[in-house]
């Protein structure tokens, strides 16, 4: 299995390529920007790329769509529904979150309508990429339509900004609901196992079983309310 990170935005995202090292078939997870550095990477290892896979629709995660979806057009691009309303807002995410009009330009956070998205992600659908299979597992929390995607038989799993090394995401976005977090990272990512890899979407990978004995949203090392940590 291929894996390439790119990080990308004033909000160090990771943008990843994930893709099967014998079929060459490529996936690109949560392009946030960097089109032209991703298609880079996709010609110069001789991948085809088969789909744009977003774990949620916050404006880090997507905001490269645009860009690399002009250069690949024949990708898919696959969204859960319930974050479909944030993807088609992307140009108005920045106000959003209280960054003013005039800065948009300078931060780089002025955003063109993103293309239309092909399908949308099924809770337990089994996605392939090749020889890989990627278990979707829909986990709101960060967002109404967070999903992870779970490769089980190369023991990874691609969290997103629901569970990162040492912290969760945040919950006081719209949408976000801290004890709907804990529970999709209880129910749904920590089952995977403890020798499982995170690749989480901003910081350092991780295993499920190091979070579990050391980070403190999972501990209970915190009494906690929501949102006041992440
Ligand atoms: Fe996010």
């Amino acid at each position: 299995m291929i894996i390439e990170t790119f990080i990308t935005t004033l909000f160090q995202q990771n943008t990843r390529i994930l893709a099967c090292a014998e079929t060459r078939r490529a996936v690109c997870i949560d392009p946030g920007d960097s089109a032209d550095a991703i298609a880079e990477f996709i010609n110069g290892n001789n991948l085809e790329l088969q789909a744009i896979t977003l774990t949620h629709a916050h404006l880090d995660h997507i905001g490269g769509v645009f860009d690399l979806h002009k250069i690949f057009p024949q990708a898919e691009i696959i969204l859960h529904k319930d974050d479909e309303d944030l993807y088609y807002n992307l140009p108005t995410q920045p106000l959003f979150m209280g960054i003013p009009r005039h800065e948009l330009k300078a931060l780089g956070l002025e955003y063109e309508m993103p293309p239309r998205l092909s399908r949308y992600w099924q809770d337990g659908e089994i996605y392939g990429v090749g020889n890989l299979q990627f278990k979707i597992l829909h986990c709101p929390g960060h967002t109404l339509g967070h999903v992870v995607l779970a490769e089980e038989k190369m023991r990874k799993v691609f969290s997103g900004d629901c569970l990162f090394a040492g912290s969760i995401g945040r919950t006081d976005l719209p949408g976000g609901d801290y004890e709907q977090l804990i529970n999709s990272i209880t129910d749904k990512i920590l089952p995977l196992g403890d020798d499982v890899t995170v690749y989480s979407g901003h910081g350092d990978d991780t295993k499920i079983g190091h979070e579990k004995a050391t980070n403190p949203f999972l501990t209970g090392a915190y009494q906690m309310t929501q949102g006041r940590f992440a």
